[in-house]
């Protein structure tokens, strides 16, 4: 039974380059899952863009001495390239700069506000004498008024711990420029949260034992300290306030993360009109059958446990004060918030400023994807806080898939290649070649289990214990040493490379590149499981930009195929690069250590 499952996918800020850190939680992950569910005959939809609003891309802007228009063109076009390079398989990855996101979030925002749960408030907004902008609250500092700590933030203080309000502080100065804020009067709108509190709780409630435990454990947190929360920002950089007297006002904009998270909707949207049938993504939104699987860093959990499904709770009319759906029509929650843990780097924090960091594309550079693709799979933050360092990655690149897996690979082809030239035919199986054959079968249910859970360590895993056993099987028949019975040579190897080929449909979702070869080196034709490209697409103001998609029916199922008897087979080029040793002090020596 197919089923329709959206992969919604974090958006990265386009205020830099992203890193490993970055991909590690909600880039590969998502894309294990989606190209899990393909294979498994399922109709994924995996959506996501880049975030080009608010504080942080024009705090970015300024920096650079750019607008954040331009700031955001450069690294919407960079994430973009690194995405793809990595071989993540969205259906589209587009930016909130469109006209069409514009459009459903401030459809969003009319429909929450006709149900009542969006209303007006005068807050104190500090603001730079010079060029009269707000500032943000985590960009004040000053000396905390309950701890007497002199570098505490205007959201919070770091020492103590404690909440604050920017007006709170004593002597506050402005982290961006060093001048002394001005505090005035100013009117924004607030997101009701407490009229969800209640039907966030019991919906919460029903994912235990679904979700991870982390994840499920910060979000029912959350709920006992619900307050009315700002979604409009003093700033001239964002969506505008669709509302009479205030759309047209250029300092007042939709909060950046109001109008991101609506991103999931707005590119399912846009990809439907783009796909020629603008209806369709209703499938993944309106469908009650329908899943959707979102995929973050631990950081954005509040967002897509709490505010995302508040908004859509309210647009179709599902909090405490009731109302009718918006003329969208209602929409599905999310089904799974899938947040991983942070990754470390060497010990330390990402640190882009301190050069703690290595980039997508500089990794790309020297490493191929499916070897960092691997890492992250079987290494990365899934349940915990999680330290890359490069020497694990040495030995994971040079010990697991060069040695076990690219090995396996080569021997079982190069052996068939040179005595037969083509896939041989078995004959009598003995109970190992049967208990073999068995054991590879057996593991795809296994295997899919732990990725349907987003277990993508355990899946990992069990796929490469096939691989061992595998290596441990031609270990023990050793063919190499038969001399005087072709049959049982062609059995043996035969049934390795049925367990080569099943192996590497269980990888594909991790390695889709290598599988990829190896499908053709089986003689397969046409595509296995598509990789992303990249089109220059325009929006309908004329501006032209990339985006991600690509076509992604490709032969890969999630099952064992029998191996075609006869199939010419050639010397294989090898899968994996094995690194030299030396590149842990290289790239230590990069990051200064
Ligand atoms: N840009 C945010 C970040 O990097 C993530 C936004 S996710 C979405 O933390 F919900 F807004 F899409
Ligand atoms: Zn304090």
């Amino acid at each position: 039974m197919s089923q329709h499952i959206l992969t919604a996918v974090a958006w990265p800020y386009a205020n830099g380059p992203r890193h490993i850190g970055h991909v590690s939680g909600f880039g590969v992950p998502s894309d294990v899952f989606s190209r899990y569910h393909r294979m498994a005959g399922n109709k994924v939809l995996m959506v996501s863009g880049t975030d080009e609003h608010g504080t942080p891309i024009q705090v970015q802007a300024d920096k650079e001495g750019v607008s954040a228009r331009e700031l955001a063109d450069r690294y919407n076009r960079v994430i973009v390239e690194d995405l793809q390079a990595l071989g993540l398989s969205y259906d589209l990855f587009t930016r909130t700069t469109t006209d069409n996101h514009y459009a459903v979030a401030q459809e969003i925002f009319k429909g929450l506000h006709a149900n009542g749960y969006i209303f007006p408030h005068t807050t104190m907004g500090a603001i730079s004498p010079s060029n009269g902008r707000t500032l943000p609250d985590r960009y004040i500092e000053g000396t905390c008024p309950i701890c007497g700590y002199d570098s505490a933030r205007g959201d919070q203080c770091d020492n103590c711990g404690n909440q604050l309000d920017p007006v709170q502080l004593i002597n506050p100065v402005s982290k961006i420029n060093g001048e002394t804020p001005i505090f005035v009067e100013t009117e924004h709108f607030m997101l009701d949260l407490p009229a969800f509190a209640e039907v966030l709780a019991s919906w919460l409630q029903s994912k235990e034992g679904d979700w991870r435990p982390n994840v499920l454990k910060f979000a029912l947190n959350m709920l006992g300290d619900m307050q009315p929360r700002a979604i409009s920002r003093d700033l001239d950089w964002g969506v505008p306030i669709p509302l009479e007297g205030w759309s047209d006002q250029a300092n007042k904009r939709l909060y950046v993360w109001f109008d991101a998270v609506v991103g999931y909707l707005s590119a399912s949207i846009e990809w439907a009109r783009r796909s020629g049938d603008p209806e369709a993504w209703r499938q993944w939104w309106q469908d009650p059958e329908a899943r959707g699987y979102y995929f973050m860093g631990k950081d954005n959990i509040v967002f897509h446990a709490e505010i995302w499904p508040a908004m859509l709770l309210g647009y179709n009319g599902q909090g405490a004060r009731d109302g009718k759906p918006g003329s969208l029509g209602a929409l599905n929650l999310p089904s799974e918030v899938v947040s991983s843990e942070f990754l470390t780097m060497e010990g330390r924090k990402f640190s882009s400023s301190r050069q703690v960091v290595i980039y997508v594309r500089d990794f790309l550079a020297r490493y191929d994807a499916d070897a960092l693709r691997y890492y992250i799979a079987v290494a990365g933050p899934e349940n915990q806080d999680t330290d890359f360092t490069w020497s694990e990655f040495l030995n994971r690149n040079n010990g697991e898939l060069v040695a076990a897996w690219g090995n396996l690979v080569n021997r079982s082809i190069s052996m068939a290649a040179k005595n037969f030239g083509v896939i041989p035919e078995a004959s009598d199986l003995t109970d190992a070649d049967r208990a073999m054959l068995e054991r590879s079968r057996a593991a795809f249910p296994k295997v899919a289990a732990e990725f349907e859970r987003s277990r993508f360590k355990n899946a990992t895993t069990e796929a490469f214990e096939v691989i061992r056993e595998a290596n441990k099987y031609l270990a023990e028949q050793e063919p190499w040493k038969i001399k005087d019975n072709p049959a049982r040579v062609k059995t043996i190897l035969h049934v390795a490379l049925q367990v080569v080929d099943d192996a590497k449909t269980l990888l594909t979702p991790v390695l889709p590149n290598s599988s990829n070869k190896i499908y053709a080196m089986f003689g397969g034709t046409g595509v296995w499981s598509g990789m992303p490209e990249i089109q220059e697409v325009t929006d309908e103001d004329g501006r032209s930009y990339p985006i991600i998609t690509g076509s992604y029916e490709g032969a890969a199922r999630w099952e064992s195929t029998p191996i075609r008897v006869g199939t010419p087979l050639a010397p294989p080029t090898p899968l994996f690069t094995k690194l030299d040793p030396k590149i842990v002090d290289e790239e230590l020596a990069r990051l200064g250590e």
